[in-house]
């Protein structure tokens, strides 16, 4: 099983790393091309690489005209089921590629062309993935922006890929409550400098939006209007999108996707991770405004001629712990993504699964978990109840798919909790100690990748090349750092323990402390401030935050907590999950000044610490101790300590 010995999978595994150009050129020919390439990997740049260089594609082309052409025009393209409406449409692929080729058109008709920027900022409405089509037909780069951000999330993001439209709907909504869009897409325009030319806004008969006359065009009258467009030939390395996702401070990171890698990676996932064939229907149970969501609800699926589900609904609630039962059963699903957290929802609401056995699940062959950490508990769980492979596998918005998996279409592994298997062909991952040095078997490290990355991971930050090398290229020169820590085991199993940085995994989102601690700190009482995300057994994680006030502040803790959390409702978003802040008199720091996030960490867990040799005054510790249980949490008792 490792990547030594003589099994099928070690075989495509090592040939990927000693030959990759053969290996992806090889991949590249399921993609229908419009000029080959010169160079399969160019490396001119290095370690800034690109993949098909000289070649050109549609991507949209490869998603639905050729299967149109190529007789899947009546099979269903895209099934959307939304139980917080009480709707649901399907779309063949004629009909999806007719409404993508007459958005097209709408956004040409805007003024978009080719390179240009347009964000889309929509909840899981078909819509949203018809946008993003539309915007890979004409060739312009499309940033989605997740519906539970709020508006200063989406200004930066406006700010950074200044775009000449957005598009945008009325309203999304979340169980009892419908949220209105357009007042936040207003308030984000407002605190830009450049303002897109034109928003598309569809409105949903839930709560209709005042249109601005001049600016904003409703998503019917743009069509009304428009002519279908053609695919257009783009570079192989051109972008196809941007997607922004948290960094260490409040500035997001534009992750770049291209066409052609982009392409070629997720048609190859398709077959060899997933073990979908074309025409199966393959459900993930994610967010377009997430990695997750651009892959495997959008390209992934359409780019290998399956049927896609865009779900707006949750695992519970939407009504019952039953509703991922009954989409599977009602749509003949073969194969489902989605994140942990979400079996843990309905673990919780369900645990004998009760409503697994009202459903008939006979399509459904593999459910594939990633987003965060899968607890072993919960993947026993949903292997007794399902009594199905339950496959965990780990990847980032940086690398556009998996680095770890159990590649069920080349040869099935054995399972082993809590890993992700071994590394997916094109991945040369290694556990490294701080210089960089790879460490034992078994052995913690920090968790990095030989460069070049396989086709589909990020080339670059959007217009930033340069925090592109210092973020992810520096620290261990040759390697791309995933900012995850974990071990590889002497089978070559591998294993992601943590985040090696500051975000935290918050119900499988991608959430930075520093981002928050950043809103915390312009609170006019507070003087300093810390963010931990302590463990939660239903998101993973959860976000708690550490204020110390200004000297001579005598408002009431519980006031100024409120304000603190409608602050990082207001400026993050209700996505972030901030609900939790206590007042302490001192934060616990090095004695060169740094907070020592991570031992009040382990506290918040329960887990027994060492207050480390540095600390600058141990007895804060427990003062700490004390303040988290004030607010729930288990009191721990410290270690004999400090340690050295
Ligand atoms: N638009 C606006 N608000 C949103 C939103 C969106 N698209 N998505 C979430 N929110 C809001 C929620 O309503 C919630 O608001 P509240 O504080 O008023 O209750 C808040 O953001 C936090 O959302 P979340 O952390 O998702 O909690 P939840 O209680 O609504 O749902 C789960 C919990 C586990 C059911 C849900 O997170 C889930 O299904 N996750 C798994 C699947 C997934 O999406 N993974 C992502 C990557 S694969
Ligand atoms: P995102 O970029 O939002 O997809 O988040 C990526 C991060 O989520 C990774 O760097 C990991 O920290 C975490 N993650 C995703 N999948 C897994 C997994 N299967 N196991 C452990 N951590 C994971």
């Amino acid at each position: 099983m490792t990547a030594t010995d003589t099994s099928r999978f070690s075989e495509i595994y090592r040939r990927s790393l000693q030959q990759p150009e053969e290996f992806w050129a090889e991949a590249a020919a399921e993609i229908d091309w419009i000029k080959p390439w010169t160079r399969v990997l160019d490396d001119s740049r290095a370690p800034f690489y690109r993949w098909f260089a000289g070649a050109q594609l549609n991507t949209c082309y490869n998603a639905l005209d050729r299967h149109v052409d190529g007789g899947r025009a009546d099979q269903l393209a895209l099934i959307y089921d939304s139980p917080l409406t009480g709707s649901s449409t399907t779309y063949t692929y004629r009909e999806l590629r007719d409404a993508v080729a007459t958005f097209a058109g709408a956004l040409a008709d805007a003024g978009v062309q080719k390179g240009d920027r347009v964000i889309i900022y929509m909840p899981m409405v078909p819509e949203a993935a018809i946008s993003m089509l539309a915007c890979a037909r004409i060739g312009a780069i499309h940033s989605v922006v997740f519906g539970g951000f709020a508006a200063n999330e989406l200004a930066t993001r406006i700010e950074d890929a200044t775009p000449k439209v957005v598009v945008s709907a009325s309203c999304g909504i979340e169980p009892g409550r419908v949220i209105a869009y357009k007042p936040l897409l207003d308030a984000a325009i407002d605190l830009v400098e450049a303002k897109p030319d034109r928003c598309i806004i569809l409105q949903r008969p839930q709560l209709e939006a005042e249109l601005q006359p001049g600016r904003d065009i409703s998503w019917a009258d743009a069509i009304a209007a428009a002519e279908p467009a053609d695919c257009v030939p783009v570079e192989a390395t051109d972008p196809l999108y941007i997607l922004y996702t948290s960094g260490t401070t409040g500035e997001p990171k534009g992750i770049v996707r291209d066409n052609g890698g982009h392409a070629v990676a997720l048609k190859w996932s398709m077959k060899n991770i997933y073990d979908v064939n074309p025409g199966e229907v393959y459900w993930a149970a994610s967010d377009v405004g997430w990695v997750v969501g651009h892959s495997y609800i959008v390209y992934a699926p359409l780019l290998h001629g399956c049927t896609t589900i865009l779900f707006e609904g949750k695992p519970v609630g939407t009504p019952d712990p039953g509703a991922f039962w009954r989409v599977i059963e009602e749509h003949g699903v073969s194969t489902m993504f989605t994140a942990p957290t979400a079996f843990r929802a309905i673990r919780q609401q369900d645990p004998e699964g009760e409503h697994i056995a009202r459903y008939d699940l006979s399509k459904f062959r593999i459910l594939f978990l990633a987003g965060e950490r899968c607890d072993p508990e919960t993947l026993h769980w949903a292997e007794r109840k399902l009594s199905r492979p339950v496959i965990d596998h780990w990847w980032q918005t940086e690398t556009g798919w998996a680095i770890a998996a159990n590649c069920m279409g080349i040869e099935p592994m054995p399972v082993v909790a809590g890993s992700p298997t071994l590394p997916a062909p094109g991945w040369d991952l290694r556990a490294v100690d701080a210089e960089g040095n790879e460490v034992e078997p078994g052995q913690t490290g920090a968790l990095v990748v030989k460069l070049p990355m396989p086709p589909g991971a990020t080339p670059t930050l959007w217009n930033a090349d340069e925090r592109f090398r210092s973020t992810y290229l520096m620290s261990f020169p040759g390697y791309y750092q995933t900012a995850d820590a974990g071990f590889i085991d002497d089978k070559g199993y591998v294993f992601v323990m943590a985040r090696t940085d500051d975000i935290i995994n918050v119900a499988g989102h991608r959430l930075s402390t520093g981002a928050m601690e950043e809103v915390l700190a312009e609170h006019p009482d507070v003087a300093e401030c810390a963010v931990i995300g302590p463990a939660d057994e239903l998101k993973g994680q959860l976000p708690v935050g550490f204020l110390v006030l200004k000297a001579g502040v005598d408002r009431p803790h519980e006031e100024i907590v409120a304000e603190v959390v409608t602050m990082v409702r207001d400026r993050i978003g209700a996505v972030a999950a901030f609900k939790t802040a206590t007042v302490v008199e001192r934060l616990p720091k090095t004695r060169s000044g740094k907070i020592l996030r991570g031992t009040m960490r382990s506290i918040a867990d329960g887990k027994e610490y060492k207050a480390p040799g540095t600390i600058d005054d141990p007895a804060i510790l427990s003062e700490i101790d004390v303040a988290l249980h004030e607010i729930g949490y288990p009191q721990t008792a410290a270690a004999e300590g400090p340690s050295a």
